[in-house]
């Protein structure tokens, strides 16, 4: 039997759809869930174009009760990855999935990192640091944005000449390339290096 997995996603779910289709032909891993806070994401046609069960959330639910847990213990998901999800993880919800919630930040933390910092945020701030590289960070989550264990990163170039798209566009690729399998080989309990 798979292992099932829940993915997490408020925005156009690039990072969702590598994962989807990386584990669409796997017998060890199933994306069972892809968990959205906003009812017009992108992320939950391409999970009902893949076949993949899509679920909205709203925010009182999501911090005033535990029903998320009833929802994902009942599809059995052992795993969630957080994909561009922007809403901090209740410690309820850390505490039911010890060491099994990931996120992926779009900078090489701890730079760059913490409330307010996603997407070109990030990139904009690191191109005003003047920073000669950025990258991506997978870590574990915890109840505070961005702080968890990480468990790898990837580095590129931050060009001169390079606008915030440009660098948004590099840490993409990094992130597409890198996350289905990191994932992966935390599930298998094999050594993560991307
Ligand atoms: C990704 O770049 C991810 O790293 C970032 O949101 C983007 C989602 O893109 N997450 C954060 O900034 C979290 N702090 P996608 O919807 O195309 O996968």
């Amino acid at each position: 039997m798979p292992v099932s997995i829940a993915v997490f996603a408020s925005g156009t779910g690039s990072n969702a759809r590598r994962i989807m289709q990386h584990f669409q032909h796997s017998d060890a891993v199933q994306v069972r869930l892809v968990v959205s806070n906003k009812a017009d994401a992108g992320v939950l046609e391409i999970a009902r174009d893949m076949g993949v069960e899509t679920l909205v959330i709203n925010r009182t639910e999501f911090y005033h009760s535990e029903t998320i847990v009833e929802e994902l213990r009942r599809r059995d998901i052992r795993f969630i990855a957080l994909a561009g999800f922007l809403w901090l993880i209740p410690e309820y919800l850390v505490q039911a999935f010890p060491r099994a919630i990931v996120n992926i930040h779009p900078a090489l933390l701890p730079k760059f990192g913490g409330k307010g910092m996603y997407g070109a945020h990030v990139h904009e701030a690191v191109k005003q640091a003047g920073e000669t590289e950025s990258g991506i960070t997978i870590h574990y989550v915890d109840e505070h944005y961005d702080e968890g264990q990480p468990v790898f990163q990837a580095r590129c170039p931050v060009l001169p000449t390079d606008t915030a798209t440009d660098i948004a566009r590099r840490v993409l690729e990094l992130e597409h390339r890198h996350f289905p399998l990191v994932i992966e080989q935390l599930l298998l309990n094999l050594p993560v290096v991307g």
